[in-house]
Parts: structure tokens; sequence; C-alpha cells
């Protein structure tokens, strides 16, 4: 078993929480700092602004913040680690819409640095719906919040959503990058901040064996897969302007694509990695709207049981429209046109209220090229796959063909398993700690840059202008509770091939 080495403690900085009163500021941002002090990896010289809109006493946001804490805690609470964090909390008002009050906000803020001797260090975390960020942003830029002086740096951390669409996101990116340079803006995307996700890379570029295999010469396929037992919930009104596609593909399971399909970076820097993952994800096959069509499934969800829970048909969740032709689902086939990946199929799905909660990546490795134990026919053959997994079980897994112990050869598939938790025993976190800390000494390894959001949605758009004309037409229904629409397994069926089955 090993340990990590001493992780970095970040310079003195501010911590600026916009829309602090909100979800997730109390349920990750919060509970992931907490987690950084009792791992001793906040700055001595450190304070967190919370940013309300309305006023609000710092006595009041810090009770908020502590009950939020106590609920959403990933580990038993340290009183004393946890009123240190939150003495260091401030209530500030500001609001887009009085420019004045980001000026008073500046003054508070360099009176709260002089305090605490942070040194001028900012960070600005935009805990906000996106349509806030570029007011917030405007407004930060005008008053000169985000000027690094003095030798002091300035970040503006942002969600995703980046933008609803290609342009969208062309748009947002040129609004951030006229007031930040790219180097001190960080998107997040909370899949990086997973340790399994973040471990594609390890595993990929720090073991020999796996680089000589990882090409179209030996893999078949690859599948990712990131299937929600939740329904929609109260989520209705966001969601239904946003739809499965949105939600997921061009941040999350692209995430996950690029780790897996990229380039060996040259170095195990930001630029070189963020470089090679921008580069596969631009190599996506640009497809027409009628290959789009073709080659993706739509699935809405209607009532149906999810374990013993019952959920109600998708269009009848609060702020849903009646006649919605949202996805709830979707499973694509993309290919990638370069060298490595040429003739190579990615297949993705995605979707709420299934039967299984499951997050993995399975690559498939081509089967054995004849027929030499003549009792079992190659089809016959276990499929040799490589199954990174991610939720519920975070691990890896190899499955290959082995002799049944006995006089005759008869053939069985086995399966060799690696679990996270079996090797190293990690306190529990949310997965935000890492990006914070990361933001906090200036990594931007983990976040994604402006070329990689955009080579994501440029992937994807052909698939949402055919949807937006088809409309309701070619929207495939499947009740809650099972494992997507049956025209996923057709997707596949027509290669010969086939999804795989949860182990
Ligand atoms: C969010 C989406 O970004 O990711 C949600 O908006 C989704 O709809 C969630 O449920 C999935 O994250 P995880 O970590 O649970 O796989």
């Amino acid at each position: 078993m090993t340990s990590q080495p001493n992780a970095q403690i970040p310079e003195g900085c501010a911590f600026v929480i916009f829309g602090v009163t909100g979800d997730l500021a109390h349920r990750l941002v919060i509970p992931a700092l907490y987690n950084l002090a009792e791992a001793n990896l906040l700055p001595e010289k450190f304070c967190v602004v919370g940013i309300t809109r309305k006023e609000m006493s710092s006595e009041d946001l810090r009770a908020s913040l502590m009950h939020g804490l106590r609920k959403f805690a990933t580990r038993p609470v340290n009183e004393d680690v946890a009123d240190k964090l939150l003495y260091c909390v401030t209530s500030v008002s500001a609001d887009p819409s009085d420019p004045s009050s980001f000026d008073r906000l500046r003054e508070r803020l360099e009176k709260l640095e002089a305090n605490r001797n942070t040194g001028g260090n900012r960070l600005f975390y935009l805990a906000t719906p996106p349509d806030a960020f570029a007011p917030i942003s405007t407004e930060l830029g005008r008053a000169g919040l985000l000027k690094e002086e003095d030798g002091a740096w300035r970040r503006l951390v942002v969600e995703k959503p980046f933008g609803t669409d290609l342009a969208s996101a062309k748009a947002l990116n040129e609004h951030l990058l006229g007031i930040v340079s790219e180097h001190s803006l960080y998107r997040i995307d909370h899949y990086l901040g997973k340790e399994t996700v973040q471990n594609i890379l390890v595993l990929r570029f720090s073991n020999g064996m796996f680089e000589p295999i990882w090409n179209r010469e030996h893999i078949d396929h690859v599948q990712i897969t990131v299937d929600e037992k939740l329904g929609v919930a109260h989520r209705g009104s966001f969601y239904d302007k946003t739809g499965a596609l949105r939600d997921m593909v061009p941040n999350h399971l692209f995430q996950l694509l690029s780790l897996v399909a990229m380039e060996p970076p040259s170095h195990f820097n930001a630029h070189s990695v963020r470089s090679a993952k921008a580069e596969v994800l631009a190599a996506i096959q640009q497809q027409t709207e009628e290959e789009a069509l073709r080659n993706s499934v739509r699935g809405q969800y209607t009532a149906g049981k999810v374990g013993d829970t019952e959920i109600g048909d998708y269009r009848a969740v609060q702020d849903v429209d009646p006649g919605s032709s949202t996805e709830t689902y979707v499973a694509l086939k993309l290919t990638i046109d370069n060298w490595r990946w040429a003739g190579v199929p990615f297949y993705l799905r995605t979707g709420k209220a299934l039967g299984t909660k499951r997050t993995e990546v399975a690559i498939k490795f081509k089967q054995a090229p004849f027929a030499m134990f003549r009792c079992t026919p190659v089809e016959e053959l276990s499929q040799n796959y490589l199954i990174i997994g991610i939720e519920p079980v975070e691990g890896i897994a190899l499955q290959f063909n082995t002799k049944i112990p006995g006089p005759t050869i008869a053939i069985d598939g086995v399966e060799m398993t690696f679990r996270y938790k079996d090797y190293f025993k990690v306190a529990p976190s949310n997965g935000y700690e890492t990006l914070l800390h990361d933001c906090m000494i200036g990594d931007n390894i983990l976040f994604q840059r402006a070329d990689g959001v955009e080579a994501g949605w440029q992937a994807v758009q052909p698939f949402l202008d055919a949807w937006e004309k088809a409309g309701a037409e070619g929207l495939e229904s499947y009740p809650a509770g099972s494992e997507g629409p049956e025209e996923a397994e057709a997707l596949l069926e027509r290669d010969g091939r086939n999804w795989r089955e949860p182990g």
C-alpha cells in the first residue's frame, strides 16, 4: 500500500464564493473546504467571502453553512476544524445589476485581505446558475477585482454548463477570455475530480504494457456508460431545456473519452495534457445530420419502478412541458478520425431513471482470430474487456478466457479485478477537494480549456441540430427502472456487437 506524498499547501488567499446561499456551495464547496482544512491543506492566511444578493449577516451565513456541512460532510465533523473554517467566513452583498455594489465589494475585500494578510491573492468561485457568469464576471472585471497586480494572483472558477451549444460556448469563452486569461480561468467538470477518472491517465501512461495494444490493431471498440437511477426530480425547469445529451455528453462523457483516446502527452503539465485532450475531441468525425440520426438513439422515461422506488412519467415532472420531446436517455456511435482510432467505434450512452447506477469505460479487445479449441468456437469465447469502473465499483477489471479444470479442454470467461478500496484507505471525499486545491495552487491540468470545450460542442452539434428538426419523431420511450430504450441495443447489434452486461 502506498500513500500520497506531501501535498502542497496553497499560498494565502481570499476564497470568494458567489451563490454562497445555494445548493452547490452548501453541498459540495464548503464540505470540500472542510476536508481540505482537516487535511491541513488550507493556507493559514485565508478567508472565505460569501457573496449574497441581499444583505445577510456573517453570523447567519456561518450558521447556514454549518448546517449544510453537518448534512453533507463526507466524514465526521471535528468541531474545532469546522469552527476555525467558519470563523474565516464573512458575508458581503453584491449584485451585478448594481455596479456600485462591486466597488463596495472591492473595498470590503481589501480590508479583509489586509486583516487576514492574504497577500491579495483572490479566487472567485461562481457557484451560480450559468446565466450569471457573464454579468458577474463583467462587474468583477470592471471593478478591477480580477486584475493581477503587485505579484498577487486572481482566478475565476466556473462550473459546467459552458454554453448550451457550439455558438453559445464560443460566445461565453470569448466573453470570459476578454476579462481573464486562459491560465486564470478554471472551468470545473466535476468528473475530473474523481480519483478513478484521473487514474485513467496513470493506467495508460505509467504502465508500459497498455500503450502497444491501445489502438485499432487490437481494440475492437470502446463503450462509455453513465447510467443513473435517479430521475429528474426537482430539476425539471433546467433539465427540460437541457436534456441528456447537453447535460452529460460534451462534458462528462467526453472527459472520459478524451482520457481514454488522447495521444500520450509529452509532459505532465496543463498545456500538454489539455492540448492532447482537445486534439482528440477535435478529431471526432463530424457527422451529417442524416448520419447523426442513424448513429443516435434518444429516449424519454415513462413511469416505472427503480428498485422499490416508484418514478413517475418524465412529462409529469414539475416544470416539464407535458408535451416535451426532451431526451432523458441518449446513446451515440462516434468515430475518431486519426491514425490510432480509425475504424474503432466509440459507443456512448447515458440516461436517467435506469435500473442500475453504473459509470464505466469498457474497452473491448479483438477476438482471438481462429478456432484452435475446436470444442469452443471463437464466437462462444468470453469477450476480452478491460473495464475501468468509476461507479459504483471503483477499480479496474480484465476479462479473459481460462480452462475449466478437468480432463477435457473446456473454456470459460473469468475476471481479474482490482478494487481501490482493497488497496487504499482514504478518507471519503466529494471529489471537489482536489479541484479546489488545484485552483488554489494554480494547477490547471484538471480543468477544461476553451478549445476542448468547443471541440466537444462541435462533435455533438449535428445531433442537436438533427433532433431539433425531428422534434418528437424518433424519440423512443422506456419505462423507469429498465435498461433504456430497446433501440439502443439495436445501435450495436447492427454492427454485430452488444453492450456489456453489468458484471
Ligand atoms: C451533473 C448533471 O453534471 O452530473 C446531473 O447535471 C448528473 O444531471 C450528474 O446527475 C452526474 O454526476 P455523478 O458524479 O453522479 O455521475
